[in-house]
């Protein structure tokens, strides 16, 4: 394993778009070339953010701190991918100005997937509760979610298999000059 350049992938979307099954393929896929580490949201509120809600500045100072992280990683060739909804442009825009000020690949993916899609599929049973208003700020139905103007790469859960978003976001970093092109894809 030679030194690798380290990066962030940082995916973005609703709860249940499938932003960690991703991140866990990603991270199978990418581990075999370079060290990775995976920053997902649900952990990162165990350990990182404990005690961070679901107001805009929480959700604000979540992604700030998963971007710190990140940094942290990716400045000594860690592939970083980061799972969290971050639903602000603005607090998405900021972790990305960071990154590249300090020299870091920075390639923001948007896991897409129909907000109907996801309330049938509820694997949480969040959305049934936030349905049935009894759980305020959620995600897409009582919160919002700014969905990025110009994503990098555009996954959309609902079409694409597993295995296709995962191609599509190797390809995204073989343009980039980012993936070690001795791992077959
Ligand atoms: S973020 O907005 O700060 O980026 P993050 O990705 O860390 O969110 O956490 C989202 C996860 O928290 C969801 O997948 C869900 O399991 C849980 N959650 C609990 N309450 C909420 C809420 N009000 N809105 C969104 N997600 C919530």
């Amino acid at each position: 394993m030679g030194r690798s350049a380290g990066f962030i992938l940082w995916l973005t979307g609703l709860s249940g778009a499938g932003k960690s099954t991703l991140s866990r393929a990603l991270h199978a896929h990418l581990a075999r070339s370079q060290p990775m580490e995976v920053l997902d949201g649900d952990e990162v509120r165990t350990w990182l953010s404990r005690g961070l809600g679901f107001s805009r500045e929480d959700r604000e100072e979540n992604v700030r701190r998963i971007g710190q992280v990140a940094r942290l990683l990716a400045k000594h060739g860690v592939g970083v991918i980061a799972a969290a909804i971050s639903p602000y442009a603005a607090s998405r825009a900021e972790v990305r100005r960071l990154a590249e000020a300090a020299g870091i690949p920075f390639v923001e993916v948007f896991v897409q997937a129909p907000l109907d899609v996801l309330i049938a599929r509820d694997v949480k049973g969040l959305y049934k509760k936030a349905l049935a208003g009894e759980l305020a700020h959620f995600t897409g139905v009582s919160d919002p979610y700014e969905a990025p103007a110009a994503p990098d790469v555009t996954v959309r859960s609902d079409v694409d298999s597993v295995e296709a978003g995962l191609l599509r976001v190797l390809e995204a970093l073989r343009q980039r000059g980012l993936l070690d092109d001795s791992v077959a894809a």
